[in-house]
């Protein structure tokens, strides 16, 4: 940890100074998940999905009316309950983390509302801190959950970050920006290790990954740049990281037009 907080305070000082971007960072391999993420902010997304879930499998009209909300939220969940615990620093469940994974993939999974209703609770209860620690603590993200899900988060966190970052929105909502842009970091890192849309492209993985790296990059520089409040740095992150999903789906996604 202290290797990984050097690295950080480093890349922060010579950043101040201009001396070097983001990028270098993430030049060639993986980066480790501690250097792309908070705990602290994967906790607080974790409980704001949790707390939309709530109402809507209140009972079976509200979940089918939810459509595939909850399913999709859940997967959502079930990838930071992997990530959590090699996020950087602390957070109230970390040692749970593994059973909230379970339980997040049980709620993807069911139709009932009595019982997406129990395992909302178990899920509160295990994100209070209750809880054993016993499963398995990490799984291969393709395990957790399709990349359609990831991308799917990207999506809908780039309407708040696009409406938060627009004109005087950002004194207010910096925290907020903070926030979904660690969550759209998280994303990528995520979605880095996916091996299919390579294969199905029939294109290169480390293209592929280096699209990843570029979004993760442009999405780290958008939270730090919100924290401090510079709005110059924002948008320009913001247009680095939107360059990295259009870059990246021109690529990988060649049937779908973006327009963004
Ligand atoms: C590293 C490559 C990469 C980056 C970066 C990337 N995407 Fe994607 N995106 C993909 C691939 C591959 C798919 C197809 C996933 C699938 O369905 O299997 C996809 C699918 C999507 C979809 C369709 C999801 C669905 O419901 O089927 C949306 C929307 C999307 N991306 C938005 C974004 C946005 C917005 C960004 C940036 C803020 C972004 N993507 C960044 C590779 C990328």
């Amino acid at each position: 940890m202290w290797n990984c907080r050097w690295v950080r305070s480093t890349a922060g000082l010579l950043l101040g100074a201009g001396l070097v971007t983001l990028p270098v960072l993430y030049a060639a391999d993986l980066p480790k998940l501690a250097e792309v993420v908070a705990a602290s902010d994967l906790a607080g997304a974790a409980n704001d999905l949790l707390t939309s879930i709530e109402p809507k499998v209140a009972d079976t009209t509200a979940l089918k009316e939810a459509g595939d909300e909850v399913e999709h939220k859940a997967y959502v969940l079930a990838l930071i309950a992997n990530g959590i615990g090699r996020a950087q620093g602390d957070a109230a469940w970390k040692k749970n983390a593994g059973q909230v994974r379970e339980v997040a993939l049980k709620l993807a999974k069911t139709k009932s509302a009595p019982e997406a209703s129990k395992l909302v609770a178990e899920m509160r209860s295990l994100m209070a801190g209750g809880g054993s620690g016993a499963a398995d603590s990490e799984k291969p993200w393709a395990d957790v959950s399709p990349l359609k899900h990831v991308m799917k988060e990207v999506q809908e966190l780039r309407r708040p970050i696009s409406k938060n970052t627009r004109g005087a929105g950002l004194k207010s909502k910096k925290d907020v920006v903070a926030r979904d842009a660690a969550l759209w970091a998280f994303l990528g890192y995520v979605a880095r290790h996916d091996t299919g849309a390579a294969k199905q492209a029939k294109k290169s993985q480390a293209d592929y990954e280096k699209f990843a790296d570029e979004f993760i990059a442009g999405s780290r520089a958008l939270s730090e740049a919100a924290r401090k409040g510079d709005a110059d740095a924002v948008k320009k992150a913001v247009s680095r990281a939107s360059k990295a999903c259009t870059d990246c789906h021109e690529v990988f996604r060649p049937d779908v037009t973006d327009d963004f």
